[in-house]
């Protein structure tokens, strides 16, 4: 499993605590960036990461600014793309088990790096159930395909 991350300017701190996260735990990732606080257009990074995972490039992305709604908002306008903005770990647990999100979308204006880390973590560490959500799912393509 290989996992894309990116930020904006207001979410470089913590997009930095994940990625040391991700060192930590061994998991194979990239790093989008950016590198310094100068501001930048978190459209241009949500979609870079969004259309890496809607080709199955990797299999789950992680975007962070400042409130997680503008990454998510942008990650969901692509096909093949379900972006969950989380602020728990039981959301990051459902968002997977349930919603088979791909992209996991994170505020850090909103939650600080501790709890980052630990959605962080429950996004990663919880499969997709399956079964009765699969068929949920698969409405959702349904429904990008209709528009
Ligand atoms: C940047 O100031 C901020 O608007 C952005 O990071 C994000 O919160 C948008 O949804």
């Amino acid at each position: 499993m290989k996992v894309l991350i990116a930020s904006d300017h207001a979410g470089l701190e913590l997009r930095q605590e994940l990625v040391a996260s991700l060192k930590e735990r061994g998991v194979a990732h990239d790093d989008v960036g950016p590198v310094t606080r100068d501001s930048v257009d978190y459209p241009d990074f949500a979609t870079r990461v969004a259309r890496a995972v809607a080709a199955g490039e990797y299999a789950l992305g992680v975007l962070v600014c400042g409130t997680g709604i503008g990454m998510s908002i942008v990650a969901n306008k692509h096909r093949g793309v379900r972006a969950a903005l989380c602020t728990t770990e039981f959301e990051a647990r459902m968002a997977r088990a349930h919603n088979d999100a791909n992209v996991l979308c994170l505020g850090q204006r909103v939650v600080g790096a501790g709890v980052g880390r630990a959605i962080l973590e429950a996004f990663l560490s919880t499969p997709f159930e399956g079964g009765r959500h699969e068929r949920r799912v698969q409405k959702i393509r349904e429904a990008e395909s209709q528009g």
